[in-house]
C-alpha cells in the first residue's frame, strides 16, 4: 500500500512536456515566507564571528587527512557558518537576496538546523536552534546532565512550506534534494576541522521529532511545521567510540525543559498542497533500523587530485550556480573533467564517508565539450551493482564503449546532443551551453522494496553527490548548478528505461560560467557589525 502510495506521488510530480507539475497559479512575492526562522523567548548563545580562514587548502584536504582540532565553541562555531550559514548578498535593482554556503533549489531554504550538545564546555547541555541571520545559537531545550558525556549532534529538518510555496506539489523532493547536500556542507565543513560526520541511522522520526522538539505543534505556526530528516553524530577526535547508544540520548530528551515558541514566517498560505503532508507522513522514517551500512565495505577507494591551493573555506564561501555558461569556451580539459567525476566515487573521503548506505544513485552523461571525449550520451555507474542493473535496464541498442582514458565511463550513443540535453531539463540552457550536464539514475524500486522511507534516502543521496559535484567544479576553476527542473518520463524515453527499475531524480550541469555584471555582490555578515 504505501510504495503505491510513494509511486503516486512519484508519477504526479512528474513534469512532462505537456504539463509541469501542480503548483500555483500565480506567485505573490510578497506572501513569500521568511527563509530565516527565529524562536522568541529562547536564551541566546553566542558564536564567533563569522569569516575566519583555516588554512585547510583544498590540495590538503584532498591529499591528507587533518590532524583533529579541539571541539571549542568557536569551532563549532564555523562548522555551522560553513554548513548553513550566510555566503553573501546579492542585489538587482531593488531587490536584496542572502546566498548561503549551502545551495537550495530556487533559494527558498527550507532546511532549519539544530546543535543537541552533551558536552557541557562548549554548550551547556541542552537542544539549540542555528539561527542563520544572526549567526547564533538559540536554546530550546535544556537537560540536567549529559547521557552521553563529550557528544556532539547536528540534526536537520524542512518547512516543506517554504518550498511548496514557489513549487507546489513537486516540492517534497526539493526539500530532499536539499537535505542531501545539507549533509554534503556539513561533512565538508567539519572535515575543515579534521572532525567527521557519522549519519545516524538507527533513530526514527518520530524520536527525532522528539528530540528537536518539533512535535510541539503549539510551539509551531501552523502549516509551518517543521519535519524531521537526519541526524548526525561529529565525531572529533579520532579514536572516539560512543560510550552508549543515541536511543540513550532520545530517552533523555524526553525529560528535556522546552522554551520558545517559532516566530510566523510570514505567509498567508493561499494554497495548501496536501499531498505533500501525505508524502511526508508515507515515507516516515520508521523506528528499528538496527544494521547501519559501513560505507567502507566493499566498495574501492578512487583517488582523485587537484592541485588547487585555494584555502577550502574560500572555496565553501565562494560556491555559487552558475546562471550562464559561456557557449565558445575551450573544451573542458580531460584532467579536470575526470577530477570532478571520480570525487563522485571517493567512498572514503568527505562528504560521501557519511554516507551509510550502498551507493543507488548512477550518472548518466550529456558531454558537450571534454577534450578527448566525442560529443554524446556516457554512462557512469558508481558501483559494480549499478553497472549491472544499468546495463540490463537502459536502452539495448546503447555501445556500453568503456573509454579507456576514465575509469569507468561508458560511452553509450555518440552524437551532439545538446538540444535533447536542454530540452529535457526544462528547455534551460544552463544544460546545454555548459562543457557538460548529467542525470542521476537512482535504483528506484530496490530501495523502495526495502523501505519506503528511501525515497527520501535516494533524493538525499543525489543532493550529497550534487554538492560533491558543486565543490569540485569551484575547485576546478569551474562551476556547477543543481537542476531540480527536468521531465522526467522523456528522460527515460532517452535512456530506453521502462519501468521504475531505475528513475532519474536530479540533474546537474558544470562548465564555464558567465557573471552577470548588473547583479552586485555584498559580504554575508556586514549586519552584524553594523548594528
Ligand atoms: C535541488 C536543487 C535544484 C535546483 N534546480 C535548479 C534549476 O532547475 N535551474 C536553475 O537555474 N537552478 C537550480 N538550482 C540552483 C538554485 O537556484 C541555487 O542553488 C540557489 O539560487 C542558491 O544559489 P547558490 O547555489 O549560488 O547559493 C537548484 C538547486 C538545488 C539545490
Amino acid at each position: 500500500m504505501s510504495k503505491s502510495a510513494v509511486l503516486a506521488y512519484h508519477q504526479r510530480t512528474k513534469h512532462t512536456f505537456k504539463a509541469f507539475a501542480k503548483g500555483p497559479e500565480t506567485l505573490d512575492w510578497d506572501d513569500q515566507p521568511d527563509p530565516f526562522r527565529i524562536f522568541e523567548g529562547c536564551p541566546i548563545f553566542t558564536l564567533p564571528p563569522p569569516g575566519r580562514e583555516p588554512e585547510l587548502s583544498w590540495q590538503q584536504f584532498k591529499s591528507a587527512t587533518c590532524a583533529p582540532k579541539a571541539m571549542t565553541r568557536d569551532n563549532l562555531g564555523l562548522m555551522l557558518e560553513l554548513s548553513f550559514g550566510l555566503s553573501a548578498w546579492k542585489e538587482f535593482g531593488p531587490d536584496r537576496w542572502a546566498l548561503r554556503c549551502n545551495p537550495s533549489s530556487g533559494n527558498l531554504h527550507p532546511s532549519e538546523a539544530y546543535i543537541i550538545s552533551q558536552h557541557d564546555e562548549v554548550l551547556p547541555v541542552g537542544v539549540y536552534h542555528y539561527q542563520v541571520y544572526a549567526h547564533h545559537l538559540e536554546q530550546r531545550a535544556t537537560i540536567e546532565t549529559p547521557t552521553l558525556p563529550g557528544e556532539m549532534y547536528v540534526a536537520l529538518s524542512s518547512v516543506h512550506w517554504r518550498e511548496a510555496w514557489k513549487y507546489g506539489e513537486r516540492a517534497f523532493r526539493y526539500c530532499q534534494h536539499d537535505a542531501g547536500h545539507a549533509l554534503g556542507a556539513l561533512s565538508y565543513a567539519a572535515s575543515l576541522l579534521g572532525w567527521q560526520v557519522e549519519l545516524v541511522n538507527e533513530i526514527s522520526d518520530v524520536q527525532l521529532a522528539s528530540m528537536l522538539g518539533l512535535d510541539k505543534a503549539e510551539q509551531f505556526v501552523k502549516r509551518e511545521e517543521e519535519t524531521p530528516d537526519w541526524l548526525c553524530r561529529i565525531r572529533y577526535q579520532t579514536d572516539d567510540v560512543l560510550a552508549g547508544s543515541v536511543e540513550q540520548l532520545f530517552t533523555a530528551l524526553e525529560n528535556a525543559v522546552w522554551q520558545g515558541k517559532a516566530q510566523s514566517l510570514k505567509a498567508y498560505h493561499m494554497y495548501h498542497w496536501k499531498v505533500i503532508d501525505e508524502i511526508a507522513q508515507v515515507t516516515h522514517k520508521p523506528a528499528g533500523i538496527k544494521s547501519p551500512y559501513n560505507s567502507l565495505e566493499g566498495v574501492d577507494a578512487i583517488a582523485s587530485h587537484n592541485a588547487n591551493q585555494q584555502p577550502l573555506a574560500a572555496l565553501i564561501r565562494n560556491r555559487r550556480s552558475a546562471q550562464h555558461f559561456s557557449r565558445g569556451a575551450e573544451p573542458m580539459p580531460l584532467a579536470r573533467f575526470k577530477t570532478m567525476i571520480n570525487a563522485t566515487r571517493e567512498y572514503q573521503r568527505a562528504p560521501l564517508n557519511s554516507w551509510r548506505w550502498p551507493p543507488a544513485i548512477h550518472l548518466f552523461l550529456f558531454i558537450h565539450k571534454v577534450e578527448g571525449l566525442a560529443p554524446g550520451l556516457y554512462c557512469l555507474p558508481r558501483s559494480q551493482h549499478g553497472l549491472d542493473v544499468l546495463k540490463q535496464k537502459l536502452d539495448s541498442a546503447f555501445l556500453w564503449q568503456a573509454e579507456a582514458d576514465v575509469d569507468g565511463l561508458y560511452a553509450l550513443h555518440l552524437n551532439d546532443l545538446r538540444n535533447i540535453a536542454k530540452s529535457l531539463s526544462c528547455y534551460q540552457a544552463i544544460a546545454s551551453d555548459s562543457a557538460f550536464s548529467l542525470g542521476m539514475l537512482a535504483e528506484f524500486d530496490a530501495a523502495l522494496d526495502e523501505s519506503v522511507w528511501h525515497y527520501r534516502r535516494l533524493f538525499w543521496e543525489s543532493g550529497l553527490v550534487g554538492q560533491v559535484l558543486y565543490l569540485e567544479a569551484e575547485a576546478a576553476g569551474f562551476r556547477g548548478t543543481g537542476i531540480g527542473c527536468f521531465f522526467d518520463d522523456e528522460v527515460h524515453k532517452v535512456l530506453g528505461i521502462q519501468d521504475t527499475s531505475l528513475q532519474s531524480l536530479y540533474h546537474f550541469t558544470i562548465g564555464q560560467p558567465l557573471q552577470d555584471d548588473r547583479v552586485q555582490s555584498l559580504p554575508a555578515y556586514a549586519h552584524l557589525t553594523q548594528s
